[in-house]
């Protein structure tokens, strides 16, 4: 039965259908009968039959065990296909139009491992997680176990006085898997609050207003980050943005030491592999950085928000390069995609000079900060990673990956350059040869920059379920499926991948045919406009 498909049904009728599921599935709970789960039951019979079995083989395991009496659940459940009405009418107007141009309007209604699923039960190969966040696959079942008990032990929570064990528990692991003498902790709910913090104590540490980060980097939106953010796109109409915040090239030590030798930065923010287009650094530069930061005394910080726990086929990108930073942030993959939770690793002798005197112990704090949830779904999400070995596997499945797309570098003129660290994966694409081809490239480009990657985007999607995104204005499609990710996974990938660049090496596919025409449709609206 699909609780979705007929939108005949009344609201009310679906609503008593989707609460009799949750109140079936408690039911069972209560009387020890083995638990099922309708929507699941579902969901198995419609997902395509090649599917294999993902690294988490529980990822097919009992329901949640809940009570919802006020219907919150079964309420969303009976109106998921008013989703993006919804989400125009009240949340974000103008991205639900980007998704309906791109085809990507689906009413997804749940999510396990490395995939989605949309009402009609079809599934979608997620190959980007989020951003990063879903880094253990969706609904890891172990972390949502600790989530559970973790209500069910009525912890208390928010109380000024009151420090968790959890929170320490965290800080200690956390602190364990870093260089050492990196050993004091602040908890923030997005990582933009850690990058925040971060400022705020490399400068209370070192006395110095600047702050210098790279061009196309990306440290957050909220006012601090967000002066520190390499590309402009992100700012226009927010300025005046926090002064004394200066761009270098992502690795130039020259350009970055002119900065550092007035003496007057306090801290110097970089991803040791930039998250938009997937840079790889040059050999020497962060070491080379890290230097430079010592010789001038500008704090060095390690923005590991994306590339952190596991991503990269090391628990942390810095071991790549030996780095020891004055400061690490944490954040997205940190909850195992369940809870906002983002942390800001310094030295003991920083924190203190930023807030180590009685009078000043209140003045950095975050109300959801070191919440029992965030907590327990961190330390969570580091057991399961230990405990599977997801920083090796990574390593591992972002070789099977590399090598694959190599291999279809060779064959497709239009891949220019594969960029790849474990399982944080860029693939680069160049203007095709041929003359129509060629032109249409330049039709795309000239509509929006970052259009072009929807040529293969929108049909891995269309006709293959597999979820890409375009990494921004330019021609990059990032990679960033789960760390959990099956070696047939991946295949279903490259396969699809193939398939969708063989048809677009051709002038009269279709898929140049849909993106021309979004380009078409954004030049008029862009003429329309330049009128009015
Ligand atoms: C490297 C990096 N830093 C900071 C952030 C900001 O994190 P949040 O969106 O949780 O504020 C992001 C988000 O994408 C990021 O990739």
């Amino acid at each position: 039965m699909n609780l979705y498909a007929n939108s005949a049904f009344s609201l009310n009728r679906r609503r008593q259908l989707c609460q009799r599921v949750v109140d079936e599935r408690w039911t069972q709970v209560g009387s020890g009968l083995p638990l099922r789960s309708t929507t699941r039951e579902t969901r198995v019979l419609d997902c395509p039959k090649n599917r294999d079995t993902p690294i988490v083989t529980k990822a097919d395991s009992q329901p949640i065990h809940c009570v919802d009496a006020l219907g919150v659940v079964a309420d969303a459940m009976a109106r998921a296909d008013e989703t993006l009405d919804l989400a125009a009418r009240h949340l974000d107007s103008s991205l639900v139009d980007v998704l309906g141009i791109l085809g990507f309007d689906k009413h997804y209604v749940s999510a396990q491992g490395s995939y989605l699923y949309d009402a009609a039960g079809r599934a979608y190969l997620d190959f980007h997680t989020g951003e990063g966040f879903a880094s253990l696959g969706h609904n890891h079942p172990d972390v949502r176990d600790t989530l559970q008990a973790a209500l069910a032990a009525d912890l208390l929570d928010g109380v000024q006085i009151h420090y968790s064990p959890l929170a320490g528990m965290l800080a200690e692991a956390l602190t364990q898997r870093l260089p050492p003498g990196l050993d004091a902790v602040f908890f923030a709910s997005a990582g933009a609050e850690a990058v925040d913090s971060a400022m705020k104590f490399a400068r209370a540490a070192t006395g110095r207003p600047r702050f210098i980060s790279c061009e196309s980097s990306f440290h957050g939106v909220t006012y601090g980050p967000l002066s520190l953010v390499g590309d402009e796109f992100f700012k226009e109409g927010f300025g005046p943005l926090l002064p004394g915040c200066e761009r270098v090239p992502f690795g130039d030590l020259e350009r970055l030491e002119a900065q550092l030798k007035a003496k007057d930065v306090a801290a110097f923010i970089v991803e040791p592999i930039q998250g938009r287009m997937v840079t790889l650094p040059p050999d020497g530069y962060l070491q080379g950085a890290q230097e430079l930061c010592r010789r001038y005394g500008t704090m060095f910080i390690v923005d590991e928000i994306q590339t952190g726990l596991g991503r990269t086929g090391k628990w942390f990108a810095l071991e790549h390069w030996d780095l020891e930073p004055d400061f690490v942030l944490v954040g997205k993959a940190l909850s195992g995609g369940y809870m906002p939770v983002a942390a800001m690793v310094t030295r003991r002798e920083i924190f203190q000079k930023a807030v180590g005197t009685l009078e000043r112990s209140y003045v950095h704090q975050s109300t959801y900060g070191r919440n029992r949830l965030s907590m327990a779904a961190g330390l969570a999400s580091l057991r399961v990673i230990e405990r599977d070995g997801l920083v090796e596997h990574a390593a591992h499945m972002g070789s099977v990956l590399r090598d694959g797309l190599l291999e279809l570098q060779q064959r497709y003129e239009m891949v220019k350059e594969i960029r790849a660290c474990g399982l944080m994966i860029g693939i680069e694409l160049g203007a095709p040869k041929a003359r129509m081809a060629r032109l249409n490239w330049q039709l795309i480009h000239m509509a929006s920059e970052g259009l072009f990657p929807q040529l293969i985007v929108i049909p891995l999607h269309r006709d293959h379920g597999v979820i890409t995104m375009a990494a921004g204005k330019n021609d990059v499609i990032k990679l960033l499926p789960p760390l959990t990710l099956s070696e047939g996974e991946a295949r279903i990938f490259l396969d699809a991948l193939d398939t969708v660049l063989a048809e677009c090496h051709g002038s009269s596919s279709k898929n140049f045919a849909v993106v021309r025409d979004i380009a078409t449709t954004t030049l008029r609206r862009q003429a329309r406009a330049k009128l009015t």
